[in-house]
């Protein structure tokens, strides 16, 4: 008797181990580049960490290159749980409500990174993030690309000769003005979707960082690219809130400690990512690629800054002030 209930004993002991190492809990992360850029090398590198500091008890699945979800889906996905983390550009919230994260898309607002992070890093970043809670999503962090460059089929350096082209965006109303500011008709579209639309002439030209440029072949099919860094596209790091805060509270907190390590990870990485794609972009050879003159740059930052006002309704007079404080930009001095 007192065998068979050490055998029941011992049987149950190795079904419920069994589960417990056969099921760990999955975190299915979706994103729309390549693997071979600053948001997927972070990616890989979260990964990584949540596996070694959870010892397996959490299992990453991360799906690159819009394989699982493309920009709009993916949101919606992250909301109903089919995934439960996210890292859409801070150019993508507007469609889901949340349209003060347009505010990083102000042209020239941020000069450069050490700029950027007074934002992301501070008490601005943090409040924004807090406006997803009632959309049931959790914004864990910032996580960097780089300063976007437009390109086109033509040579772009002064404001007029952007006159008259279908350019692609993000959708965000902040870069739909942008455009529109340079007579210039801007095309929302899913990420995936660009490399085509240039190839067969939907669009006539783009703007990203170089990191994305170069994954995504586009400097295959555009001539020209024009180093004018006159934006930034950036990351919020999200998850399904209701997922998040159900887990057990030791998991989180060596989530915490492993998202914490990412983003020193993709903020470290992200410039020597886009520096390294525009030497790799020349050395391919299919594109000119032209650096502003000073004059230049100043034609075109004094044709788009008027945007800034314009979207002050939609974004908030406040926060644009309050960034401006943050950064020392002022409008008034160009
Ligand atoms: C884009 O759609 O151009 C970018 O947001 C893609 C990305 O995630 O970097």
């Amino acid at each position: 008797m007192k065998i068979k209930i050490l055998f029941a004993g011992m049987a149950a002991a190795l079904i419920s181990f069994g589960a417990l190492a056969a099921e760990p809990i999955v975190i299915k992360f979706s994103h729309v580049v390549a693997i071979d850029t600053p948001k997927g090398q972070a990616a890989e590198f979260f990964k990584k960490r949540a596996g070694e500091l959870t010892k397996g008890r959490v299992k990453v699945e991360v799906y690159p290159n819009s394989t699982l979800y493309k920009d709009k889906e993916e949101l919606e996905a992250l909301q109903l749980g089919a995934v439960q983390m996210l890292a859409p550009s801070l150019a993508k919230f507007g469609p889901l409500g949340v349209k003060e994260f347009e505010v990083f898309d102000l042209p020239y607002i941020f000069d450069n990174y050490d700029e950027l992070h007074k934002v992301t890093q501070g008490p601005i970043g943090k409040s924004l993030l807090q406006k997803l809670e009632p959309k049931g999503i959790e914004g864990l962090a910032y996580w960097d690309n780089g300063f976007k460059c437009f390109s086109a089929n033509r040579p772009l350096h002064v404001p007029a000769d952007y006159r008259g082209l279908k350019m692609r965006i993000q959708s965000s109303k902040v870069l739909d003005a942008q455009i529109r500011a340079l007579g210039a008709l801007p095309q929302v579209m899913a990420f995936s979707e660009v490399y085509q639309a240039l190839q067969t002439g939907v669009v006539d030209g783009t703007e990203n960082p170089i990191s994305n440029l170069y994954t995504q072949k586009m400097n295959e099919v555009q001539k020209d690219l024009s180093l004018t860094n006159h934006g930034y596209l950036g990351y919020a790091v999200i998850v399904n809130k209701k997922f998040w805060d159900g887990l057990p509270a030791d998991i989180r907190a060596e989530l915490d400690q492993a998202m914490k390590e990412s983003t020193d990870y993709a903020n470290n990485i992200a410039k020597k990512e886009n520096d390294d794609a525009l030497v790799k972009v020349r050395q391919a050879g299919k594109t000119v690629v032209y650096t502003p003159t000073p004059q230049e740059r100043m034609e075109l930052k004094r044709a788009l800054v008027k945007v800034h006002t314009e979207m002050e309704s939609r974004i908030g007079r406040d926060l644009i002030q309050s960034i401006y404080k943050q950064t020392g930009f002022d409008p008034t001095k160009l």
